[in-house]
């Protein structure tokens, strides 16, 4: 058992990686989101072992060690973390065994941003009470069920059309829009079965018909007194075609007055989150009204558009956070825009192609995140670009996006 403390010490020393005992971080997921945190932590010196339960995910080929586990597997995890002595343990996935993460955090191991906060904002419904309920956020009407007569109770109770959801998923998995009552028993079973764990009960939520959708970044850092403050970056807008993350852009060009009532729900729930690091809280705009929808305890995909638009992104700031570093002011955004590059069809070793094209649009940098493996709809890379308005940004994004994923013959055509 260790018998460090719990919480990040706010820090302004290190050691070398390898060579001595620099700052430890595990990463519990690989993906592009954790290899751009692995990168940002290596920069400011700190050790980065990267786990995930497939190898040669996109943050392990860059951090300093890589192990490959079942992350639902508690006992795996354990030994992992026994093993490897972290500072700080940063989940990057929901695919973690969340009651592990709380017995580690009790015996003093450090969660990112907590173990509790990891565990809460994974479960549909004590994120929600703990907003709408706790916090007095506003939100969309919801109510819950725990089989087809009481979700029919609940959609009279929240009204047509309503989504029904999954408690515990992402990317829209086990979520869908129920325009009658006909319709809700296919999309009960949908969500009761088609979460990442099978659950009676279900989440009910009116749809917001909004005007915008946007993520507030919002970072809970050591000032440089150390004591821990909440800064926001400026909202990035998003849409989604389907439900999942399609593309996004910062500034989101909002009036003062929603933005400061973004803020004021972002920093409410994060308040009663806790922690130290980097939260995304998803909002919808609708006219002069501010809807809380979830907030994830780490760097957000829409965030990714930080690479270009900030001059520390989301990843950096998130890295400086978990490190115990101070970060005194978050300088504003520049017109920027990401846009995904997707996968269409199942391949080994997906192959790009028109990087020529792509890399010769103004202001863009593509970001290749490696996958060594490309399915439907996977998400294998993003283009992300600057422009003089937010309009030349997007354009340019998508004209990027869209000359890698219209190469014929390759994992991304
Ligand atoms: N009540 C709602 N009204 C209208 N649209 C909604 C509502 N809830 C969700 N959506 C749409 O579906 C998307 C995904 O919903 P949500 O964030 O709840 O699911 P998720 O499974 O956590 O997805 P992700 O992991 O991508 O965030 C939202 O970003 C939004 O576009
Ligand atoms: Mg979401």
């Amino acid at each position: 058992m260790s018998t460090r403390s719990a919480g990040v010490p706010f820090r302004d020393t290190s050691e070398s990686p390898l060579a001595g005992r620099a700052p430890r971080v595990l990463l519990l997921g690989s993906g592009e989101l954790g290899r751009e945190i692995a990168i940002e932590a290596m920069r400011l010196g700190a050790e980065v072992v990267a786990a995930d339960r497939y190898s040669n995910a996109p943050a392990m080929q860059v951090a300093h060690r890589a192990h490959t586990l079942a992350m639902t597997d508690g006992a795996a995890l354990r030994a992992l973390v026994e093993r490897e002595e972290p500072d700080v343990i940063v989940p990057e996935i929901e695919q973690i065994d969340t009651t592990a993460l709380e017995q580690l955090e009790t015996e003093g191991w450090t969660v990112i941003p907590t173990a509790r906060a990891t565990r809460a904002t994974m479960d549909r419904e004590r994120i929600r009470r703990l907003a709408a309920e706790e916090a007095r956020v506003s939100t969309g009407r919801y109510a819950f069920a725990d089989d087809v007569r009481s979700a029919a109770v609940a959609a009279e109770h929240v009204g047509y059309p309503c989504l029904v959801k999954a408690m515990t998923s992402s990317s829209g998995h086990g979520m869908s829009l129920v325009q009658d009552r006909s319709e809700l028993e296919g999309a009960y079973l949908e969500a009761a079965h088609g979460g990442r764990v099978p659950s009676a009960r279900v989440m009910l939520e009116e749809q917001v018909h909004f005007d915008l959708e946007v993520t507030v970044l919002t970072l809970r850092a050591y000032a440089a007194d150390g004591s821990v403050r909440t800064q926001f970056l400026s909202p990035v807008a998003h849409v989604r075609p389907g439900t999942v993350y399609h593309s996004s852009w910062q500034p989101a060009e909002l009036p003062a007055t929603i933005v400061a009532r973004l803020e004021a729900a972002a920093g409410a729930v994060t308040d009663r989150l806790g922690g130290v690091g980097l939260y995304g809280v998803e909002c919808f705009v609708r006219g002069e009204e501010v809807l809380f929808s979830e907030v994830s305890p780490r760097p957000h995909d829409t965030g990714l558009v930080t690479l270009a638009s900030q001059w520390n992104s989301e990843f950096a700031l998130h890295a400086r956070a978990i490190l115990g570093y101070p970060v005194p002011t978050i300088e504003p955004a520049v017109p920027a825009a990401a846009h995904v590059i997707l996968g269409v069809r199942e391949q080994e070793n997906p192959v790009f192609g028109h990087l020529r094209q792509a890399l010769s649009v103004p202001g863009v940098r593509l970001f290749l995140f490696g996958k060594p493996r490309s399915h439907p709809g996977r998400r294998l890379g993003v283009a992300v670009a600057r422009g003089g308005t937010i309009a030349e940004a997007r354009e340019r994004a998508e004209r990027a996006a869209h000359w890698v994923e219209s190469f014929r013959g390759a994992g991304t055509a």
